[in-house]
């Protein structure tokens, strides 16, 4: 049997409507991205954690993981991470697409250091670096950029943390769907 392809995926879109499922009246949302409409599967926190959040209309990011279904070479989409963004002059369909706008300061390396100790871990700091990654990876950048695990940075309780070099800025309690605006904002020449 054909193994299916999986990766992260970071879309952007305008929510029309949530879908109901056998066990969930919010078990999928269906999204307009530049690219036309997809539905996206919810995980069961975010099913209950959307509730009263979000309305149809509102703009949003999604986080989570892509499936290439190998019978009918569609990718299907699971979010586990999804924000409210403001109005956004041009979606982007995938997280490449802002990376790829970012420019590289000259002579400055450049780093993300994500702590990767037992609390931090717990917090998710393992699914931060491996969606920086793949980021990186999708916009040609990987070569440049480097990312890195570190020790505990002794602010345990407000993790995970992630330090942008050169600069030092420190970002506590970060989630994947924080990373393509820090991306941004700090990757840039
Ligand atoms: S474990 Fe990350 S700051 Fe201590």
């Amino acid at each position: 049997m054909a193994t299916a392809a999986k990766s992260h995926f970071c879309l952007e879109g305008r929510l029309l409507g949530f879908t109901p499922g056998a066990s969930s009246p919010r078990k999928f949302m269906t999204v307009q991205t530049s690219t036309g409409e997809i539905s996206v599967k919810l995980s069961k926190s975010l099913r209950l954690m959307l509730l009263g959040y979000l309305t149809a209309g509102d703009w949003i990011r999604l986080v989570g993981k892509q499936k290439l279904d190998p019978e009918t070479q569609e990718w299907r989409y699971k979010a586990h991470e999804v924000i409210k963004i403001s109005e956004r002059r041009s979606l982007s369909p995938r997280l490449a697409s802002p990376i790829a706008a970012a420019k590289p300061a000259p002579h400055q390396p450049q780093k993300v250091l994500v702590c990767n100790k037992s609390d931090c871990r717990k917090r998710g700091s393992g699914a931060l670096c491996d969606f920086l990654e793949t980021a990186l990876a999708a916009s040609g950048r990987a070569e440049q950029i480097t990312v890195k695990q570190t020790g505990c940075m002794d602010r345990c309780k407000t993790g995970p943390h992630v330090v942008f070099m050169p600069g030092k800025q420190r970002y506590s309690k970060v989630t994947a769907a924080m990373l393509p605006d820090l991306i941004q904002k700090h990757l840039q020449g």
